[in-house]
């Protein structure tokens, strides 16, 4: 309601006051002319003062409804930021774009995967270099619904990742999207390492048995063979049964140490290293290799005792068996900071550069005939790597083909508390 007709009514109030004023009107128009201008003038202060509440009245209302939008965005920006820093703080990494493969937003993770610090309106293609998820991210926008898929990335570093994509909404008459990348590339590792020890311990286990087998058919066969000819065979058939029964254990060994922390005691090395010398010694005889310890000085240790022998009879067996006649192996321990350092040097066949990084894979063997000829598994220095991962220890080797090996494990010391 406007107060325009306010002005009008007091004006026509005024008007009619001054015709009171013209001299030969009658006594009686002038008092009825008065009485409708003082009535006019009360009638509009009347509904002046209604329209005054009811602005009033409106205007606080207006007030309070600012009041409400104000909270409503600050509640509104909060959640934006809330959202933002869920987005941002996801330990995956998180993009946001439009149809286009336009990039809005990508998180902290995001960014650290791709390479790069900040991301300023690059499109999905050039932070990715993944031509796939492109063509996925444009597959989501056709469908406007949830895609996912298998990811090769290959910059900055081969990664592959199980992408998902779906549908955000609107936003400034763009349809966003949003994309979820989670890595594999360790699952897929595991995976094939799996696939690959799968496949050497039915390898191992078939050769001892097809030899079995066929020895046991021909002596089945043949009832006629010569007594030592058969005793030769059935000695053979004992060899493969004991190669499978080692195998067996090794593989019992390998699963110990890589699934059970060790029980541990303190115990001194020096005794231990005694005891693996003299297990071995027959075995270099054997060999025709000379085997010496030094002097070792005292060392104390918190390890498996038995897992720690394992490990140096281990390292023992290799080197006299990968020994050259008349070759020597020495054994030596000493305290370097914190750690205990057992080093057993050979002056044996040595291991060629390229075959060094792969020596304490499960089943990798130089020279598959000679370590079969000796009775080897494959599997002896991965159990030495597992014991000694397992004691927070390192195992090393330096080699030299054709000259010699030395292989240096490093144990953390026994500490007495002062
Ligand atoms: N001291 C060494 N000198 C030369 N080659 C070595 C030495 N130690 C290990 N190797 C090489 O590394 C390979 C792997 O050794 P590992 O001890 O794991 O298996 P293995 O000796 O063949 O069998 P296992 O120890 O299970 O009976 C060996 O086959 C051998 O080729
Ligand atoms: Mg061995």
């Amino acid at each position: 309601m406007s107060f325009r007709w306010l002005p009008a009514s007091l004006l026509m109030s005024a008007g009619l006051l001054l015709l009171t004023a013209l001299p030969n009107l009658p006594n009686a128009w002038r008092e009825a002319i008065t009485a409708i201008a003082l009535g006019t003038i009360l009638l509009a202060l009347y509904f002046a003062r209604r329209v005054y509440l009811r602005y009033t009245a409106l205007r606080e209302h207006a007030t309070q409804l600012r009041d409400q939008i104000e909270t409503l965005n600050l509640e509104l920006t909060r959640q934006q930021r809330r959202r933002l820093a869920l987005i941002e703080h996801m330990p995956i990494p998180l993009l946001i774009c439009d149809e286009d493969a336009m990039l809005r937003h990508a998180n902290r993770v995001a960014l650290e995967w791709f390479g790069f610090r900040y991301m300023t309106g690059k499109s999905l293609l050039a932070l990715t270099f993944s031509y796939d998820l492109y063509l996925l991210m444009l597959k989501a926008a056709r469908r406007q619904s949830v895609v996912s898929g298998e990811i090769t990335f290959s910059f900055p570093k081969e990664r592959q990742a199980e992408a998902t994509i779906w549908y955000l909404g609107e936003a400034d008459s763009r349809h966003l999207f949003a994309i979820a990348l989670i890595d594999k590339s360790e699952l897929v590792r595991l995976e094939q390492v799996r696939r690959d020890f799968v496949a050497n311990v039915s390898h191992e286990f078939r050769t001892p048995l097809a030899s079995i087998r066929s020895l046991a058919e021909t002596i089945h066969d043949d009832p006629e063979m010569p007594h030592a000819t058969r005793q030769r065979f059935l000695n053979l058939i004992v060899q493969e049964a004991d190669r499978l029964t080692r195998i067996a254990d090794d593989l019992l060994s390998l699963t110990r140490a890589e699934s059970m922390t060790p029980v541990k005691e303190v115990f001194e090395l020096a005794p231990l290293i005694q005891q693996a010398v003299q297990e071995m010694e027959a075995e270099a005889q054997r060999h025709q290799v000379q085997l010496h310890a030094e002097p070792t000085p005292e060392l104390k240790l918190l390890a498996n005792r038995d897992q720690i022998l394992q490990v140096l009879l281990n390292l023992l067996s290799n080197a006299i068996r990968y020994n050259k006649p008349h070759g020597s192996v020495a054994v030596r321990a000493y305290a370097h900071d914190t750690h205990a350092v057992i080093e057993v040097a050979d002056t044996g066949i040595g291991i060629p550069s390229e075959a060094l990084p792969r020596i304490f894979e499960r089943f990798y063997r130089v020279d598959k005939a000679r370590s079969r000829e000796e009775g080897g598994t494959g599997l002896g220095l991965a159990i030495v790597k597992h014991i000694v991962e397992a004691h927070d220890g390192t195992v090393e080797v330096e080699s030299e083909y054709r000259v010699g090996s030395t292989f240096r494990v490093k144990l953390p010391l026994f500490i007495e508390a002062p």
